[in-house]
């Protein structure tokens, strides 16, 4: 199967999967340069500010174990190649253990989780990106993952060629083995989230990255308090707090 024949949707039915725990799992998704990890800090402080028990984290790389994978799976001077075959299964072994060792207690507690990517970033990137299939990835990380997917995805929708040229010209140095693939490379992954946030409109929040970074905070606040208050974790702050 080519790359162009192959549909972006989600593959079982992981849409109905949402974890039983009292906590929320936010997470953010998307291509380079949308504005991801300012709109994750914004929200963290936020979510801290109002008392709220909050773990920042990432994938990959959130625990001990997770970084040493993340300098494998991103740098690009290992003499060693990393085998294709091999990607996915670094980035669920990344996942399991922030889930299992981090993300999961936290919820248990009733905290709030909030993730710079998630399971949907292999979905898109190995999935599409790379051509696995949705189905093959998520065989790989259904039991990683098991029921523990975010309760909202925010994705700050960028163009990737626009997306690519902010990341460039931030100058932060940080160009990674996959920023380093090709144009087409992130043009399916960018399709793959817009397929997966049409597909599933009830967990995804699609956000216009050409708009400015409050802008976008305010939208994606309006969202994180519906779902604190679906969760029943809303009702402990005042109006004047929100
Ligand atoms: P990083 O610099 O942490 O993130 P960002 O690009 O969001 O600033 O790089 C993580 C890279 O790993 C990014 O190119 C996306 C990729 N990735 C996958 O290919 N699959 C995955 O499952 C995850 C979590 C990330």
């Amino acid at each position: 199967m080519s790359f162009k024949e192959q549909e972006p949707r989600v593959p079982v039915d992981i849409k109905s999967i949402y974890h039983p725990y009292p906590g929320c799992y936010f997470g953010f998704e998307g291509g380079d340069g949308g504005g991801k990890s300012t709109q994750r800090e914004l929200l963290v402080e936020r979510l801290q500010d109002l008392g709220y028990e909050v773990l920042s984290t990432r994938e990959p790389g959130g625990t001990a174990l997770g970084t040493e994978i993340r300098t494998w799976l991103l740098s690009i001077d290992r003499e060693e190649k990393l085998m294709l075959i091999t990607e996915p299964f670094l980035f669920a072994a990344d996942r399991a253990q922030l889930l299992a060792s981090s993300i999961v207690p936290i919820l248990d507690r009733g905290g709030v989780a909030v993730s710079d990517r998630t399971f949907y970033s292999s979905l898109a990137y190995q999935g599409v990106g790379r051509g696995f299939s949705m189905e093959v990835i998520w065989g790989v990380n259904k039991h990683a993952v098991a029921s523990v997917l975010p309760d909202v995805v925010i994705f700050p929708d960028i163009d990737p060629e626009e997306g690519l040229r902010r990341r460039r010209s931030a100058g932060d140095g940080k160009f990674d083995r996959l920023d380093g693939e090709q144009v087409s490379f992130h043009r399916r992954v960018y399709e793959a989230f817009l397929a997966l946030a049409e597909d599933d409109p009830e967990r995804w929040l699609r956000v216009d990255a050409t708009k400015t970074a409050g802008e976008m905070h305010e939208i994606i606040w309006e969202r994180v308090k519906q779902e604190l208050r679906r969760r029943k974790l809303l009702e402990q702050l005042t109006s004047a707090h929100v």
